[in-house]
């Protein structure tokens, strides 16, 4: 089958203090080739361990994850990663940082120069390619981010609070640029998300996680990132449904939240 396939993954941590900590219980999952999944839940609830589970940084403790057939191992550039901040290459310019992939996997500039200055011009930046990372703004450096992940090709694009960092304007930029690059791509791409707005515009399915352990709670099939590819993000927030579904997802995390304090207060 193509796409991505997590089956029973569950995560436990072993602490030094002989406890451990159940991250992860009995998630599965399906996406098809080009989906799109935002994934929301509380602090804790074991979204970035998913995805370093997805990633290869993290071998689960019980279950299995497929891509397209074979079987997750390890990190592999079939799988790109998007972190909060940018971590990018200080020492290289933008282009730089944008050909690495390509340049570790032994191409010439021949082979991979058109691609890259065609990535360079999706995210905007072609006017800033000979740069240096220092030199950027916040946003323009999760464009590089993003860019540098495209080089690479991966079937999977993993995206953990890609855009947390930025400021709300900026941020909003990226998130139609995130939906274009969707589009323009047709990349299977996970996003998680502390912000509820985001994760519905994002999301054509969206996943709210519950925490202890971490699990999926509920999952959505959403309109709104199909609206967002075309029309302005600010339109798509008006309509009706989205308004309710905002409200029905917000008092779900508040009332997780809200009863992780109460054990909380009862366990001290
Ligand atoms: N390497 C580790 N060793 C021990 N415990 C860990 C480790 N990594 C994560 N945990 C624990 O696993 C649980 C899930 O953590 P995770 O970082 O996946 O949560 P999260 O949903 O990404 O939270 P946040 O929204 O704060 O980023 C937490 O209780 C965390 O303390
Ligand atoms: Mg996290």
């Amino acid at each position: 089958m193509t796409g991505l396939v997590i089956e029973n993954l569950s995560m436990r941590f072993d602490l030094p203090n002989g406890t451990s900590v159940q991250a992860l219980q009995d998630v599965s999952l399906e996406l098809a080739q080009g989906e799109l999944l935002s994934v929301l839940g509380p602090s804790g609830c074991g979204k970035t361990t998913l995805l370093n589970i997805v990633a290869g940084f993290l071998a689960p403790t019980e279950g299995r994850i497929t891509l397209n057939g074979h079987r997750v191992t390890g990190p592999d550039a079939e799988r790109g990663m998007v972190f909060q901040q940018g971590a990018l290459f200080e020492w290289m310019n933008v282009r730089e940082n944008v050909s690495f992939g390509p340049r570790m996997r032994g191409l010439r500039e021949k082979d991979y120069g058109a691609n890259v200055d065609h990535l360079l011009n999706v995210v905007g930046l072609r006017d800033f390619m000979e740069k240096s990372v220092y030199e950027l703004s916040g946003g323009m450096q999760q464009r590089v981010a993003l860019a540098r992940c495209l080089a690479n090709d991966p079937d999977v694009i993993l995206m953990d609070e890609p855009l947390g960092a930025l400021d709300a304007l900026t941020r909003e930029k990226m998130q139609s640029l995130v939906l274009k690059l969707w589009k323009e791509t047709g990349k299977t791409i996970i996003l998680i998300t502390h912000s509820v707005e985001e994760a519905l515009l994002l999301g054509e399915r969206l996943l709210v996680m519950a925490p202890r352990p971490g699990r999926i709670h509920r999952e959505y099939r959403l309109p709104f990132a199909d609206m967002g590819v075309s029309a302005d993000l600010r339109q798509v927030k008006k309509h009706s449904e989205f308004a309710a579904r905002r409200e029905e997802i917000l008092g779900m995390i508040w009332d997780m939240e809200e009863e992780i304090m109460g054990r909380t207060e009862v366990a001290s």
